[in-house]
């Protein structure tokens, strides 16, 4: 099999690649990356010089790139990683994110039916369906649950679900969306909760919480993403949506105060500041579908997980270290200021 994975070079993509070589030693691997601020070649180091594995540089709203692409490799599976992630980015800029996660998405998919595949994968997110109240812990997302997004980032991504369901009813294109909670683990970009607070907390850094810190994010370990990807490539029915989740509900002060205690660094590093615009309250997915059709279960509990992660930043300094140093000072500085003491 020759597999397409694109985004490859940020956190989740990177480490389906991982997985992918590991469990599948016969498939070849072609990672397609435009390496923007959140792709970081470094992360690929250990499967460059492997002969199963391909790295292009290149953009999926490139047509012609695509299209050669395609031409030249005769894929048989597309997963689809490639996206602006970050749900504060989108907010301060969102025409990236319409133009990568929705145009991007569709120029795949033509190239798909063009050169024919056996399954383009579309790797969504639990945003999409909006966010749940803080008093109703019975309620969670299921397959059904409606479309109702709150940022550019999710609003983006719901667009991109619809038009892969309307290239599979109208084109007959195979193939499967997954909707899947927060994820954490290595090579996870310092921009995102866990990561942020964890450099932050390191460097003895003050450590900048939304609000009070009572939204509530559904933490699935990155290693069970992907082994649910890999399931629903092999045995996921066309046309099907499945949630992925491990029902691991921590509300963010929890989280960070979990990281702090493993760390021994003092709570008083918290930071409250102002708040997100339009930040959703609570993500819970209900992941019965998968588990039922496909056998899924995640194994990395939250407790073990964390530790695992922490450890793993420890160990990999000159990853992080690299990244913070560069042009994300600046970033950090353009998207904190103003956040500053204000809750
Ligand atoms: P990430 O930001 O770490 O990585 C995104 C990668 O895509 C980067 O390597 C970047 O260089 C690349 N990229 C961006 N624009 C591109 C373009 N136009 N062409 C080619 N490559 C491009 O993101 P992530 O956290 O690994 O998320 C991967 C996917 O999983 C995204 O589609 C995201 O919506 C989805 N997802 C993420 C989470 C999460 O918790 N991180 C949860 C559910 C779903
Ligand atoms: P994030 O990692 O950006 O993921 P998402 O918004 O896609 O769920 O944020 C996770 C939660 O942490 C979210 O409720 C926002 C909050 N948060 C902070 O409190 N402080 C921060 O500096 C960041 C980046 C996030």
């Amino acid at each position: 099999m020759n597999v397409l994975v694109t985004g490859g070079a940020g956190f989740i993509g990177s480490n389906f690649i991982f997985h992918i070589l590991d469990q599948h030693p016969n498939y070849r691997v072609v990672c397609l990356d435009a390496l923007t601020y959140a792709g970081n070649l470094s992360t690929l180091e250990s499967v460059m010089d492997n002969s199963k594995f391909r790295f292009v540089k290149g953009d999926i709203t490139d047509r012609e790139l695509i299209d050669q692409l395609f031409k030249e490799e005769k894929f048989d599976f597309v997963v689809n990683f490639a996206a602006e992630s970050h749900v504060d980015r989108s907010i301060e800029d969102p025409g990236v994110f319409l133009k990568t996660n929705i145009l991007g998405t569709q120029v795949l998919m033509d190239a798909s039916r063009t050169y024919g595949i056996k399954r383009f994968h579309q790797v969504s997110t639990d945003e999409v369906y909006g966010d749940l109240p803080l008093d109703r812990p019975d309620l969670f997302f299921t397959e059904e649950t409606p479309i109702h997004t709150s940022s550019p980032y999710s609003a983006s991504k719901a667009s991109a679900d619809l038009l892969v369901q309307a290239y599979h009813r109208t084109f007959k294109l195979p193939v499967t969306i997954s909707r899947c909670s927060n994820n954490y683990g290595p090579y996870h970009f310092p921009e995102k909760l866990i990561p942020l607070m964890i450099s932050r907390a390191l460097n003895d850094e003050s450590l900048p919480v939304y609000g009070k810190g009572e939204n509530v994010r559904d933490w699935l370990y990155v290693g069970d993403h992907c082994t649910a990807i890999d399931l629903i490539l092999h045995k996921g029915k066309e046309g099907e949506v499945y949630n992925i989740g491990g029902h691991n509900e921590k509300s963010n002060l929890e989280v960070v105060k979990t990281i702090l205690r493993e760390l021994g660094k003092p709570e008083s590093l918290i930071t409250y500041v102002k708040d997100r615009v339009g930040h959703d309250m609570r993500y819970a997915i209900n992941p019965t579908k998968t588990r039922r059709e496909l056998g899924w279960e995640p194994t990395t509990l939250f407790d073990d997980g964390i530790k695992q992660t922490i450890k793993w930043y420890l160990d990999n300094r000159t990853w992080w270290e690299n990244i913070i140093s560069g042009d994300y000072k600046d970033y950090y500085k353009k998207m904190y200021e103003d956040r500053q003491g204000d809750e």
